[in-house]
């Protein structure tokens, strides 16, 4: 079977990017930072997850985006994990600038201020992390990866772990969004636990 499955695979040319020969899984949030004149500026980003177990988070944008230039100006931003009913208003953050260099959709989303960073949220996202910024790794080709520190964190009752309260059934109830990369997603409802090997400790 191994052997099989080695012959059939293919070699990628990692001169150019790999990332759209095949599908992996990401999140879908929307970055909130508030823009030089004040207003709100939303940005879908899949490149984006926790960076350590102590709330740190971190994503990937270009230095060209406006996102990048806010958190570099500002030093915070925001985090809205978007829910599978929300993929049409992710998107719409992504709308490109007018030839002036505004992106007036952003004003006709739906939001509310965050609390401790001067920065927007998307309504009725399930998870709403306010970051501090931490540190900018450039180059990384044409992009950056953005680190932040948590210094506020919310989540929607309907999505909060309670101890004596089923996984399975929080999820199922609560369905999670994943962004297929490139360009398809996902609601995920039916989960199952995963087998950790006997005495496994993080
Ligand atoms: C589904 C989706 C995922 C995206 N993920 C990223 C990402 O991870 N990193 C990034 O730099 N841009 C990403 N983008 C592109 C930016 O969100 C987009 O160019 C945005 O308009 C930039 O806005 P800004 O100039 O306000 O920062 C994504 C776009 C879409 C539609």
């Amino acid at each position: 079977m191994s052997e099989k499955s080695s012959e059939n695979l293919i070699e990628l040319d990692t001169s150019e990017s790999i990332w759209e020969s095949f599908f992996t899984v990401f999140p879908l949030v929307v970055i909130g930072t508030r823009e030089a004149d004040g207003s709100d500026d939303l940005a879908p980003k899949h490149l984006a997850m926790p960076m350590s177990w102590n709330n740190h988070f971190g994503f990937v944008c270009t230095p060209r985006h406006n996102t990048y230039q806010n958190i570099q100006r500002d030093g915070e931003f925001s985090v809205t994990y978007m829910r599978p009913s929300q993929t049409v208003l992710a998107s719409l953050a992504a709308t490109p600038r007018c030839d002036d260099g505004s992106k007036p959709i952003t004003q006709a989303l739906p939001t509310f201020a965050a609390e401790k960073v001067n920065a927007p949220l998307v309504q009725d996202g399930y998870l709403f992390l306010e970051c501090e910024l931490q540190q900018i790794i450039d180059d990384l080709g044409d992009n950056s990866l953005i680190l932040g520190r948590i210094i506020a964190a919310r989540v929607a009752e309907d999505a909060m772990r309670l101890s004596g309260q089923d996984d399975e059934d929080l999820i199922f109830t609560s369905p999670l969004l994943a962004y297929l990369y490139p360009g398809r997603f996902t609601e995920i409802a039916n989960t199952t636990k995963l087998p950790f090997p006997a005495g496994f400790k993080r």
